[in-house]
């Protein structure tokens, strides 16, 4: 009997969580924020790497970990356009529908963005300022061309 309540109680509790918030998992608004913050993270390691090849590019640790950061983070951000986050949602996004419309355009998109933000970590330690803007610039392509793509707000 005391079994029977006890399982009565957990199940019951399961059910009324599940009753106020049917869609399990985070908020469509809380995921959208995450991945607003991610993109800001990632253009600020950005420009910490574009600032300190402005004044002569000496600081290789800094440009490097900069790097990480920002093949990390897109790592992260790879998982935050869960479906039902789009403009449908009634949710504040730039994200266009064609992002799980054609999803599989907008993974490699991504994908593109951590192969050269990876290569640009890479590049960064050999302190060749040269060999670096060229590298940032083609990781910058990969945030425009998903942009052109995929965000309202270019
Ligand atoms: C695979 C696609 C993709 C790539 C690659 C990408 N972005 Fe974005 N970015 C988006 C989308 C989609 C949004 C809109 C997000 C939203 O409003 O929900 C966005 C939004 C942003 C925002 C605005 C965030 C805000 O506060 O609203 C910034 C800044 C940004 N991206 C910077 C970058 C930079 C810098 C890069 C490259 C280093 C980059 N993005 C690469 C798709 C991408």
């Amino acid at each position: 009997m005391t079994k029977i309540k006890i399982l009565c109680a957990v199940s019951c509790v399961a059910l009324l969580a599940a009753a106020s918030a049917p869609a399990a998992g985070p908020s469509a608004d809380s995921v959208v924020a995450a991945r607003k913050a991610g993109f800001k993270k990632i253009g600020g390691a950005m420009k910490a790497i574009r600032d300190q090849l402005a004044s002569g590019g000496t600081n290789k640790p800094v440009m490097v970990s900069a790097a990480q950061t920002m093949a990390a983070t897109a790592r992260e951000q790879a998982k935050l356009f869960p479906a039902g986050t789009g403009p449908g949602a009634g949710v504040k996004t730039d994200a266009l529908p064609a992002i799980w419309s054609d999803r599989a355009t907008f993974d490699a998109a991504m994908n593109r963005l951590i192969a050269e933000s990876t290569k640009l970590a890479t590049v960064a330690g050999s302190g060749d300022s040269a060999a670096i803007t060229a590298q940032l610039k083609a990781t910058g392509a990969t945030c425009a061309a998903c942009h052109k793509q995929f965000r309202a707000d270019n």
